[in-house]
């Protein structure tokens, strides 16, 4: 129920609140499938993230020697100290899908547009830092698992051109993870990549105050504007709770991992690279590593970037899929792209590789450049196929394509956790 009191005094906010919203916004930006709270939830997220990462740098010691055994101190004799660590575990695995909801969210309602362009980029830029939290946070514990899943991770770096190789001995401080690592990583992780994500953060709220409040349809012209507190801040506050609950079950039943005590000597095997790395680690398997690990990203982090300025935008304002026959377009591309993704896996693991058939010809060409023309050929006839079936717009166009793309990604990234086993093989999630 809406409490439309506008002259009777309605509640005021105060303190912080008033920094984050304005005193009354508009009706139509309460419907809950607008954005389904996914920027809130982020930011609850992260203040979750501070509040257990403090309290875990109580008790944690950034060095080879002492790590894992601060770790395992930490979960056996502090109190509470494995629901913390189960915490903070957790809500770093929510934050990264939750900001990729959010951000497929405004991709969808065309939130990136005119005067949000800017507040698009500091949304990826964000991203980017959530990736490198997780990132550096997953080598702390300093058990097997961090050790060589930061290992695979860092060894992408390698096939960037040029700056590559100098790129990963820096982040490393040395050739490979070791003491000097643990020490960046634990900086990095505990003072500047939160630093710059308060800050970052502050200026995303504050321009979305600017642009007038989120996306909302044209037609919004009868603008009926409602006190925020009770009407939005119950709805937030709800959401709240609901989030909350759902990580104090799974840190309650599901123990952050840590396995025995980082050994540089003996690999484990399968090494995989964190989860949200396994979609690249996956692409690695079917091609060369210049295309899998930079070409690829390349494009993607090129379009994500440049998504704003492309003129494609048609007045794109806070529908979802912006029209029916885009949003059937979508659904259908769900669908191929679940159909086609396992499919051409399976054809490339066991069918005969062009690398084997043609040995003398050299790996860039055989494993990079003549798979890589096969999928652009697939994408293509794809994308026209689709384009033609639906009678797309630009923008329609736009989004099929990264509906399929993306979808596919979501897949590979599946695969690389669930259904690689020993030697990265493909087998059933229950033989991992
Ligand atoms: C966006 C914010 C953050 C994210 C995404 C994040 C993520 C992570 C992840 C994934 C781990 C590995 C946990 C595990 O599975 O073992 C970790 C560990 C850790 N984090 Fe964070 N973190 C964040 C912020 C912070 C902050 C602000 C601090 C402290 C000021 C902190 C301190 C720690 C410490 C001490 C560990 C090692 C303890 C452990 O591994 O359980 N983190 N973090
Ligand atoms: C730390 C992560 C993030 C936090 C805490 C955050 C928070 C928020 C919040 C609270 C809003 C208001 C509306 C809503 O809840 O949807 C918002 C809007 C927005 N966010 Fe984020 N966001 C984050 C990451 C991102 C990412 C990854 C992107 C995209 C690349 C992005 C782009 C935007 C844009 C363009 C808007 C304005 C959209 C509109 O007006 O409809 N944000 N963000």
């Amino acid at each position: 129920m809406l409490n439309t009191e506008k002259n009777n005094n309605p509640k005021k906010l105060s303190g912080i609140l008033i920094h984050l919203h304005p005193q009354s916004v508009n009706e139509k930006a309460l419907t809950f499938n607008r954005t389904f709270g996914l920027g809130g939830m982020a930011a609850l997220l992260i203040v979750i993230q501070f509040i257990t990462g403090i309290m875990l740098r109580l008790y944690y010691e950034p060095f080879p020697q002492n790590a894992y055994d601060s770790i395992h101190y930490l979960q056996s004799n502090v109190l509470f100290g494995q629901l913390i660590r189960n915490i903070h575990h957790w809500s770093g695995v929510f934050l990264v899908m939750i900001a990729f909801l959010h951000l497929l969210r405004v991709f969808f309602t065309g939130g990136y547009q005119s005067t949000r362009k800017v507040n698009w980029i500091i949304g990826l830029i964000l991203f980017i830092l959530i990736i490198a939290s997780n990132f550096t946070g997953y080598l702390l514990p300093w058990d097997q698992l961090a050790y060589w899943a930061v290992t695979v991770g860092t060894s992408l770096l390698d096939y960037i051109p040029i700056i590559g190789s100098p790129l990963k001995q820096l982040v490393l401080g040395g050739e490979e993870v070791n003491a000097q690592t643990l020490l960046i990583f634990y900086n990095f992780h505990t003072a500047v990549f939160p630093i710059l994500i308060l800050l970052l953060m502050a200026y995303h709220f504050w321009r979305v105050r600017k642009a007038g409040g989120i996306i909302l349809p044209n037609n919004s012209d009868e603008k009926n504007f409602v006190p925020t507190y009770p009407n939005l801040l119950y709805k937030e506050f709800i959401v709240a709770l609901a989030l909350i609950a759902v990580i104090l079950v799974f840190a309650v039943f599901f123990n952050a991992p840590l396995l025995t005590k980082a050994n540089p000597d003996f690999s484990i095997n399968p090494t995989k690279a964190p989860w949200y790395f396994a979609g690249i680690q996956e692409l690695l398997m079917h091609f060369h590593p210049f295309v899998a690990a930079f070409f690829i990203p390349a494009i993607v982090i090129s379009f994500f970037l440049l998504l704003p300025y492309l003129k494609i935008n048609e007045e794109h304002n806070g529908v979802w899929f912006f029209s029916e026959s885009a949003k059937a377009a979508a659904t259908f591309s769900v669908y191929s792209a679940l159909i086609l993704t396992p499919l051409l896996v399976l054809m490339n693991e066991f069918l005969p590789k062009f690398e084997t058939l043609l040995p003398s010809i050299n790996s860039i060409i055989t494993n990079g450049v003549v798979p890589l023309i096969i999928l652009i050929l697939i994408i293509w006839t794809y994308y026209k196929f689709v384009s033609k079936k639906y009678q797309l717009s630009p923008i329609g166009k736009v989004q099929t394509l990264f509906v399929f793309i993306t979808s596919a990604f979501i897949i590979l990234t599946l695969i690389g956790i669930f259904f690689r086993g020993t030697d990265m093989k493909l087998v059933f999630p229950w033989n991992v």
